[in-house]
């Protein structure tokens, strides 16, 4: 069995705690590839390797999330580097009769320390609703992975204004109401639906409302450690948008799809949030 890595916590040390003021947090950027069902052992591992190659230049914190089929192979390839690695969906079960699926500790006995849930091709592709999500999140944080939520607005309830409202339902039903939550344990990527895989994105105005918003909804439930939780951006995320991206506040990193296929483009949007 591989060792567990555990990632790199979210909160600046005491001595810079200091020197911005307690209240204010740092929170390290993280960048995240999101391969969805693409690669094979051959490409994904050469993939890996043009990842870690260009991670010492990096400040910001990479992801890579595999197929299932590669997660061990993948964390294999990119141990003893920085470059951590995430699954793309876990089962809320410990075990059991649930064919084709994984648990959370079948993750995390992989090598991998983080896990997306929630995706919202999962969502509205497959049906999974904010209780089903809430329900992996609780699984995924009892095998102390990263829960990397994800949530977003359709088209129509953007064009009929809801949302705001569609993030506050979503984030109500898919987190763990028993005041577990923390920066270390959970991250938040706001994913317009409309905007993945679409090369379109919201106006930089509509991506900083979004996530001041996601901000304010979690301050209100979880206080202070709000300002620990990191709030990526996805959806056609890319070298060219990245850098106006990751400048807005509150925009903690990303989570990138079809960009995150080349090593080249992955590692220019990382070097784009160390700016
Ligand atoms: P995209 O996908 O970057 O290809 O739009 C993002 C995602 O689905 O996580």
């Amino acid at each position: 069995m591989l060792e567990h890595v555990q990632c790199d916590v979210t909160t600046c040390n005491s001595s810079e705690k200091q020197q911005f003021g307690e209240d204010m947090a740092v929170r390290k950027k993280l960048i995240a590839g999101n391969w969805k069902m693409n690669m094979l052992h051959t490409d994904g591992a050469a993939l890996a390797r043009g990842v870690v190659a260009g991670a010492e230049n990096a400040s910001c914190e990479l992801l890579l999330c595999p197929p299932s089929t590669l997660l061990s192979w993948i964390a294999e390839t990119v141990h003893g580097s920085t470059v951590r690695v995430g699954a793309q969906d876990c089962h809320e079960a410990q075990s059991g009769a649930f064919t084709g699926d994984i648990s959370a500790a079948m993750v995390r006995d992989s090598g991998a320390s983080h896990v997306i849930l929630g995706h919202s091709e999962r969502r509205h592709g497959l049906g999974e609703t904010d209780s089903r999500v809430q329900a992996k999140v609780e699984a995924a944080h009892g095998d102390n992975l990263v829960a990397i939520v994800c949530i977003g607005e359709t088209e129509v309830e953007r064009d009929a204004g809801q949302t705001l409202e569609v993030l506050s339902t979503q984030l109500d039903g898919s987190l763990p109401t028993s005041g577990t939550i923390t920066g270390a344990n959970t991250v938040i990527a706001y994913e317009p639906v409309w905007a993945i895989g679409t090369g379109r994105t919201p106006t930089l105005d509509e991506v900083r409302a979004a996530h001041a918003h996601i901000r304010a909804h979690l301050e209100a439930s979880l206080g202070e450690e709000a300002l620990q939780v990191r709030i990526l951006y996805g959806g056609s995320m890319k070298p060219e948008n990245a850098e106006k991206l990751l400048t807005i506040e509150n925009v903690d990193g990303g989570l990138i799809g079809g960009a995150s296929l080349s090593a080249e483009n992955f590692l220019a949007i990382a070097a784009a949030a160390n700016v």
